[in-house]
């Protein structure tokens, strides 16, 4: 499959590197196609770099790694994404009342936003929930960890979980986009813990099932 990877920055980088492992191709599309670190990074692995909106034509499956800061105007400039699949690593994070919180609270998300900006395409929110380093640690763990897909096409949903199960997690349907909306704050969960509360940055959540 082709993915195209919209910049090349911790999350880009790192799910960049983890699929083409996997043996997907991989176009970064990103706004200095001669930046040393990216050229460095496609002769590691073997990925190409064109124009954001070069790689999103491209690419069968578009991944948006992108501080959200910057995503409007960035996803917007990607042009006509109608029917592609869109994943949407991003969280809208913002400092609010001087601690870190989501800048569209809890009763619409970011991924919902940026479905709004690209019409018709197939968005599905994951890869928010864990350090860009854990994206491609997943087989590394003794328990799969988990990491949940939201998005409203049930086909978009499954190549993307396919995706997710490639770089080692166990891929949970949380259901609609508009779950986003409980994944996003999901995410503030790690961050507290990596960030805050002194558990580092070295893992994932898991499911543990009870023994019947
Ligand atoms: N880092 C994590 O552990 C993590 C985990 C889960 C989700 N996320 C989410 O993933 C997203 C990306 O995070 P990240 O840590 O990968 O960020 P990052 O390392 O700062 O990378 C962001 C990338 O966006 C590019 N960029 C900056 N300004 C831009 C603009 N105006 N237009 C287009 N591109 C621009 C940067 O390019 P230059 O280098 O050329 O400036 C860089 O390649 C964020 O929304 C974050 O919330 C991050």
């Amino acid at each position: 499959m082709k993915i195209a990877v919209i910049e090349a920055g911790n999350v880009g980088s790192a799910l960049g590197t983890g699929w083409a492992k996997a043996g997907h191709g991989i176009i970064f599309g990103v706004r200095d196609v001669n930046k040393p670190n990216v050229k460095a990074l496609c002769a590691q692995i073997g990925a190409t770099a064109t124009s954001p909106a070069d790689a999103a034509r491209q690419g069968d499956v578009v991944i948006l790694a992108l501080p959200w800061g910057v995503a409007e105007n960035a996803v917007k400039a990607l042009g006509d994404l109608k029917d592609k699949i869109v994943i949407d690593s991003m969280n809208p994070l913002a400092m609010k009342d001087g601690s870190l919180g989501l800048e569209r609270g809890y009763t619409t998300s970011g991924a919902e936003t940026v479905a709004s900006w690209l019409p018709g395409a197939k968005v599905v929110k994951t890869f928010n929930q864990v350090g860009a380093e854990m994206m491609m640690a997943g087989a590394s763990f003794a328990t799969r960890p988990v990491m949940f897909v939201a998005g409203d096409d049930d086909s978009a949903k499954s190549t993307v979980t396919r995706l997710v199960s490639e770089l080692g997690f166990e891929a949970l349907d949380a259901g609609a986009l508009k779950q986003a909306r409980i994944l996003e704050p999901f995410a503030m969960v790690w961050i507290n813990q990596a960030l805050f509360r002194g558990l580092g940055r070295n893992w994932a959540f898991g499911v543990i099932r009870a023994q019947k």
